[in-house]
């Protein structure tokens, strides 16, 4: 009697800690899950790029209709004052200053969505 207690006993200690180990292996994938995920939406004016149509005319590095936005960065210091003048231009349209093609206007874009965009372009630098 006593020894099937000692055997139980030992099975339990065994389950215990077998779960723990199994605990933690399913924390550390957990973990890695969430770091992709913020890594993967990083910058919010990324993301609303992502969403609008700027990609139709804009690249990250290359020029296509509307110039690189690494040329954009390249061009202006990331003041208060140029974020808010590019996020005007973005709202209203444009052309003039990188050639004739016009930038279409974004009327329905919030002037805080078109800055956060203005942000994320001006922070791209190239590599
Ligand atoms: C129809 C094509 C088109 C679309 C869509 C477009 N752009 Fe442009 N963009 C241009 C062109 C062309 C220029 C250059 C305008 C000029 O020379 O004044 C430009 C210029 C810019 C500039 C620099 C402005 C300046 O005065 O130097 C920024 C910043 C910019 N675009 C951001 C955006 C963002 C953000 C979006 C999406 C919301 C967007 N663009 C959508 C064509 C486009």
């Amino acid at each position: 009697m006593k020894k099937t207690f000692l055997i139980l006993g030992a099975v339990v200690i065994f389950m215990a800690s077998f779960s723990k180990a199994d605990l933690a292996k399913e924390k550390t994938v957990v973990a890695t899950t969430t770091t992709n995920h913020v890594a993967f939406q990083s910058n919010p004016g990324e993301k609303l790029i992502n969403k609008s149509d700027c990609l139709g005319c804009h690249n990250k590095t290359n020029k296509i209709i509307g110039p690189a936005y690494v040329d954009i960065a390249k061009k202006y210091p990331a003041t208060e004052k140029n974020i808010d003048m590019l996020a005007d231009k973005i709202i209203k349209g444009g052309t003039g200053v990188w050639g004739n093609m016009p930038m279409s206007a974004h009327a329905t874009l919030k002037k805080d969505d078109a800055k956060l965009m203005v942000k994320y372009i001006l922070s791209l630098k190239k590599k």
